[in-house]
C-alpha cells in the first residue's frame, strides 16, 4: 500500500535530505512537507511532494497536516537560537506535533529525531552508550535539555495509544547539504579570497581546542536512510543511535575546516564547563560548549541488527564530503 508522509521541518539539513529518500522509497505514494518559510518541491524535481507553509506552533496547521497521513515525520526545530525561543518552538511546537498525531485517526506511525545530545553529557554515561540508558539530557545546554524533555514529552503523550513511536538519535549531521558544522565556524564566514589567503599560511588559520573529547558524525544520506526505514519499515519500533563508523577528534574537525588545531588537557574543558554551569547568565551559543566536556560515543548495533540500516559513509567520509564544499 502507498503511504501517505507528513514532515515537519521538510526545508532542513535533514529535511531535505530525508524527503528525497522518501521520494525514492517505493512504498511511499505522497508526502507533504510544512515549514515556515516559502518553498517549492517542484524546483528539485520532486513529484510526490507537496508543501504547504505552516508553523508547528499553529495546533490548527499541525492538525490538518497529519490528518491524511499514516505516517508522521517530525523534524522542525530550532537548533541554533536563544534558550528562551527554542523552548518557546520546540518544547511548545513538538508538543503539538505529538499530541496532534495521537489525536488524529488516521496516522499509526510518529517517527521523532532526537539527538545524541538527549543522553546529556554525563560523566557516568557508558562508553559507548547504547538505547538502554535513559535521555537524562544536561540542564546547562538548553539543546540537550530540551531534546530529554521532548522525548519525555513524547512518551507521556503517546502511552497508551496504539501509534509505532520510532525515536532517532543522530550524532551530529555533515556533508554537502548539511553545512552548520562548517557555518559554525566564524572563519568559514570571511570572504573567499580572505579565507584562501589564511588557509595558504598555516600561522593565519584560527586556532582551535582540542580536548581530546572523541567525536561522531553522520552523513545526510545516511540519516535520511534511517528516516526512510523508519517510516516504512517492519521493524521493531523504539529508539535508535545513528552514527557513521569510526570516532573523529576536534583536532580532526579543525583541520578539515581550515583551522588549526591545538591540544589542551582535558581537564580545561571539564574546568570551563563547570564554572559556565554555575555562571547564573550564559549566552545561548555559549552553552555549546557543554558538549565537548563529555564522550557521548553512540553504540549504533541495534540500528544496524534491527533497523537494518547500514551507514554508507564513515564518519571521516563525511567530514571529507562536508570540506569538500568549503575549500
Ligand atoms: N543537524 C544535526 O546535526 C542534527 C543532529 C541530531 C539531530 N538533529 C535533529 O534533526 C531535526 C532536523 O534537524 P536539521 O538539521 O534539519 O535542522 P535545520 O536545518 O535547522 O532545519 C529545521 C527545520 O525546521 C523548520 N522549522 C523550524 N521552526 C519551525 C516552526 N516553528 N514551524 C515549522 N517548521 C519549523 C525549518 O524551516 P523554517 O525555518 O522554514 O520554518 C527547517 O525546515 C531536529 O530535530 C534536530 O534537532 C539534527
Amino acid at each position: 500500500m502507498a503511504l501517505s508522509v507528513a514532515v515537519t521541518g521538510p526545508t532542513g539539513d535533514i529535511g531535505i535530505s530525508a524527503i528525497e529518500a522518501l521520494e525514492d522509497h517505493p512504498d511511499v505514494g505522497r508526502i507533504v512537507g510544512m515549514a515556515r518559510r516559502p518553498f517549492d518541491p517542484a524546483e528539485r524535481g520532486w513529484t510526490k511532494t507537496t508543501y504547504r507553509q505552516g508553523d508547528i506552533l499553529d495546533r490548527d496547521a499541525v492538525d490538518a497536516l497529519v490528518a491524511d497521513a499514516d505516517v508522521v515525520v517530525h523534524l522542525a526545530f530550532i537548533i541554533m537560537g536563544s534558550r528562551d525561543e527554542s523552548a518557546r518552538i520546540n518544547l511548545a511546537g513538538t508538543r503539538n506535533v505529538f499530541e496532534a498525531t495521537v489525536a488524529a485517526k488516521r496516522p499509526r506511525r510518529l517517527v521523532y529525531t532526537s539527538s545524541v545530545a538527549a543522553y546529556g553529557y554525563h560523566s557516568d554515561n557508558p562508553v559507548p552508550i547504547t538505547e538502554d540508558v535513559p535521555p537524562r539530557g544536561s540542564s546547562e545546554h538548553y539543546y540537550s535539555e530540551q531534546k530529554a524533555a521532548c522525548e519525555a514529552a513524547l512518551a507521556e503523550i503517546t502511552s497508551g495509544s496504539s501509534l509505532e513511536v520510532f525515536v532517532l538519535r543522530p550524532c551530529i549531521v555533515v556533508g554537502p547539504k548539511a553545512p552548520a558544522l562548517a557555518d559554525a565556524m566564524p572563519w568559514n564566514q570571511l570572504p573567499g579570497p580572505v579565507r584562501r589567503v589564511t588557509q595558504a599560511l598555516p600561522l593565519l588559520k584560527p586556532p582551535f581546542p582540542d580536548p581530546g573529547t572523541p567525536l561522531q558524525l553522520v552523513h545526510h544520506d545516511d540519516v535520511a536512510a534511517a528516516i526512510a526505514i523508519a517510516a516504512t519499515t517492519n521493524a521493531p519500533p523504539g529508539a535508535y543511535n545513528i552514527a557513521g563508523d569510526g570516532v573523529l577528534s576536534m583536532s580532526d574537525v579543525a583541520d578539515a575546516l581550515g583551522a588549526r588545531p591545538v591540544r589542551v588537557p582535558r581537564m580545561a574543558a571539564v574546568a570551563t564547563s563547570e564554572v559556565m554551569a554555575r555562571l547564573p547568565f550564559v549566552p545561548s551559543a555559549l552553552e555549546w560548549l557543554h558538549a565537548g566536556r563529555t564522550s557521548v560515543v553512540m553504540d549504533t548495533s541495534k540500528a544496524r541488527q534491527q533497523l537494518g540500516w547500514t551507514p554508507r559513509y564513515t564518519a571521516a567520509e563525511a567530514l571529507s564530503s562536508l570540506a569538500a564544499t568549503i575549500h
